[in-house]
């Protein structure tokens, strides 16, 4: 475990451990018991403390409310075997938190504050991880401006805070998504790339609309044709056609997935044929018409795989292969489980121990 600096904690007098239904968690509802504040002022980060979870307190004219000056990140932690806390890649998202940081603007993190807070935080708050296979304690590391100020111009003073959740399987079932022709996530040169707040927001009528018509969620594509897959919902999008494993590039449209990277790595360990580049919307669904689609999914941090079972696109929707057939993603979603919980090898050590 990092020995940091000074981070000042104050306990819950009682946990609320005991009252959480671990059998039946939904994603993003059910908070631990702690969580780590720090902020930002005359050019330095300060005041590290762990305290209860809670609300806080804001300005109605706080900048982060009104110009979206906000960013997040997501990962998760589980137990092993001899219920040792082990998180999947954090310093991954670390460092995914300070590109977003740059783009927005926004203060970076130094290492010490993301993990030494993450893993004490952690410590204390140890007996939040369920142990139930497919579940994990979600952790939600956030950074937002908080100049009391509504002048349009970054904010001098920001707050990151983490706190955990436990969570149980994000999607319950293989989803069915629609190809996504008009909104757009994304446009070179904006912050697709970032896991910034206002991207979710933007996200969110299309999705509304799609979730309308029946649909789970959207492929996203480009913002010039839409004729380019960009992501799938809040997910990276890989499809395995014949035997190969296609993916959109991680340009400054797409987010650097942290599942999408694993995924990716485990391909090529295994020797799989991968392929990073655009993937046309006419490319996809031509395979799909002539029997080579094999496999479509999302790929990320809260539901890790996402099986995507139906494709809409043009009015029509079109079934693809039985979820039970589809040999690669199934096993590297195995394969992943497996990692995350110390049950399989570790070649790329992206497992760290607290
Ligand atoms: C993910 O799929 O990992 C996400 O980022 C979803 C999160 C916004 C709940």
């Amino acid at each position: 475990m990092i020995d940091v600096l000074n981070i000042q904690t104050s306990q819950v007098k009682t946990s609320k451990v005991s009252q959480c239904d671990f059998d039946n968690l939904v994603f993003g509802k059910t908070f631990s018991d702690h969580m780590f504040v720090a902020t930002y002022a005359n050019n330095t980060w300060q005041d590290l403390k762990i305290v209860p979870y809670g609300d806080i307190t804001i300005s109605p004219a706080l900048s982060a409310l009104h110009y979206g000056q906000a960013i997040f990140e997501g990962l998760k932690a589980y137990k092993n075997e001899k219920g040792e806390v082990l998180v999947f890649r954090p310093m991954e998202n670390w460092k995914r938190m300070n590109k977003s940081a740059e783009r927005l603007c926004m203060p970076t993190l130094p290492e010490e504050v993301f993990m030494g807070g993450l893993t004490q935080l952690l410590a204390l708050d140890k007996n939040w991880i369920p142990a139930k296979p497919g579940y994990s304690l979600y952790i939600r590391p956030y950074m937002f401006a908080a100049d009391e100020y509504i002048g349009v111009r970054p904010s001098n003073t920001y707050t990151f805070i983490i706190f955990t959740s436990p969570v149980g399987a994000y999607y319950s079932a293989p989803v069915k998504v629609r190809v996504e022709t008009h909104y757009t996530r994304a446009a070179a040169g904006g912050m697709g790339f970032a896991k910034a707040a206002g991207n979710y927001a933007s996200s969110m009528l299309p999705a509304q609309l799609a979730h309308k018509d029946g649909y789970d969620q959207l492929l996203w594509t480009d913002a010039k044709e839409h004729a380019y897959f960009e992501e799938s919902g809040t997910m990276n999008v890989m499809f395995v056609i014949n035997d190969t494993l296609i993916t959109p590039p991680a340009a400054d449209t797409i987010l650097k997935g942290i599942t999408r990277d694993s995924v990716l790595r485990l391909a090529r360990d295994w020797g799989m044929k991968v392929e990073e580049r655009p993937v046309a919307v006419k490319e996809v669904m031509d395979a799909v018409n002539n029997g080579t689609l094999q496999e479509a999914f999302g790929a990320g941090t809260a539901a890790t795989i996402a099986h995507i079972a139906v494709i809409g696109y043009e009015g029509k929707d079109y079934t693809l292969p039985a979820v039970t057939e589809r040999k690669f993603s199934n096993k590297v979603l195995k394969t992943l489980d497996d990692i995350k919980v110390g049950k399989a090898a570790d070649p790329h050590n992206w497992i760290y121990k607290v």
